[in-house]
């Protein structure tokens, strides 16, 4: 049976990985600044992690949810302290698109509206709803578009006014930080106009967190640095270090009625067990402080090389901007100097390592990037 051929891949079969490391088939070891599209949290085949797996696994993989799961109580509690949002309620599900597409429909629930509001540049999935509300005309299908969703230019708080006051309009989603993107900071005044906005109109604020939250950006969320309170916050990627596994914060004041949202794998033992260790881990490792000063270092070392036109991002995932197309440029780093990164469009290349990442493993990339930027 043949593969369904929807990946242009690179020609190398990753075999194993530790900390900031994968090494190919072939034994060839890379520096790993891409994390799997930033879903390596705490480092590849972290002791601890795998320790909690083999535990769990060897106890229970999977029970459905109509029953007990205590391990779901106890990362609920975990994540309350760990983000700051102890007061909200925690869903869990299995990927990123699937945690948006229940924040969207929980919003439209709560406020008997079927609009929504995303921006130009968007991603927030690829299934349903969450990709009517991501802005890629190519990965839509007929059966995708609705016209449920108006996506407004980035920063323009004037249209989302008006749209806003027609009162039609369920959510508001938006990452803080794009991601597929470009690595777009939203700035802190424009999510606090769109949480005053939104909360005059009676429609919900949904912060896509999916690449930019758990950690990655120094904060435990990205919003957190504009000092908003969302209604819901979405979770996947990182939150259990590359278990499958996705969640949603919601705030205090909605209430859960049964059967409005549901899932057979969703919170399922493994996962809870994986995600539970990626939170110890973050803390007893304090990953935060090592984000936001592994992050800020390379960014300033990034900043003014020859070549490149701006640096964008916070802590850990850094978007480095090329005046010319930068496909060359990756393919070198992967293939000559073996580190691997992400992309974004033709001129972005994007960093998302893990959030272990080292002073010497980001110095070993800047004299690598250096060098392919021909200045020594
Ligand atoms: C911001 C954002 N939202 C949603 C998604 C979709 O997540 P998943 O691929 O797990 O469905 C992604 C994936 O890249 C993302 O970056």
């Amino acid at each position: 049976m043949k593969l369904f051929d929807v990946y242009p891949l690179f020609d190398i079969a990753i075999d194993h990985g530790k900390g900031c490391h994968v090494t190919d088939t072939e034994g060839v070891e890379y520096l790993d600044l891409y994390g799997g599209h930033a879903v390596i949290s705490i480092g590849h085949s972290h002791p601890r992690y795998l320790e909690a797996l083999n535990r769990q696994a060897a106890k229970l993989v999977f029970y459905s949810n109509s029953v007990i799961n205590p391990l779901q109580q106890q990362l609920a509690d975990l994540l309350g302290e760990a983000s700051g949002y102890p007061d909200y309620q925690l869903f869990l599900v299995n990927s990123g698109a699937e945690a948006n597409e229940n924040a969207l429909k929980l919003a439209s629930f709560v406020t008997g509206r079927r609009r929504v509001i995303a921006f130009s540049k968007a991603f927030h999935g690829r299934t349903s709803l969450a990709v009517e509300a991501t802005d890629n005309p190519k990965i839509q299908a007929p059966v995708n578009r609705n016209d449920v969703v108006t996506v407004l230019p980035w920063n323009d708080t004037e249209a989302l006014a008006r749209e806003l006051e027609k009162e039609d309009v369920a959510a508001v989603i938006i990452e803080p930080i794009q991601g597929v993107g470009g690595i777009q900071v939203a700035s802190d005044e424009f999510l606090k106009t769109i949480r005053e906005l939104t909360s005059a109109h009676g429609t919900l604020m949904i912060t896509d967190e999916i690449q930019c939250g758990y950690g990655r950006s120094g904060r435990f969320f990205a919003h957190q640095y504009s000092g908003v309170r969302p209604d819901i916050i979405t979770m996947a990627k990182g939150i259990a270090n590359g278990f499958p596994m996705g969640g949603l914060l919601i705030a205090p004041d909605i209430k859960p009625v049964y059967g409005m949202l549901g899932t057979t794998f969703g919170g399922n033992h493994l996962a809870c067990a994986a995600a539970i260790a990626v939170l110890e881990v973050m803390k007893d490792e304090n990953l935060l402080a090592n984000v936001t000063e592994t992050g800020n270092y390379l960014m300033e070392q990034l900043k003014g090389l020859p070549g490149v036109r701006e640096v964008r991002g916070r802590g850990l995932m850094i978007g480095i901007e090329m005046e010319e197309p930068m496909k060359q440029l990756r393919s070198d780093l992967i293939h000559k100097e073996h580190i691997f990164t992400g992309a974004s469009g033709t001129n972005v290349i994007r960093l998302l390592p893990p959030l272990c990442l080292t002073r010497d493993e980001a110095d070993r990339f800047i004299s690598s990037f250096r060098k392919l930027l021909g200045v020594g």
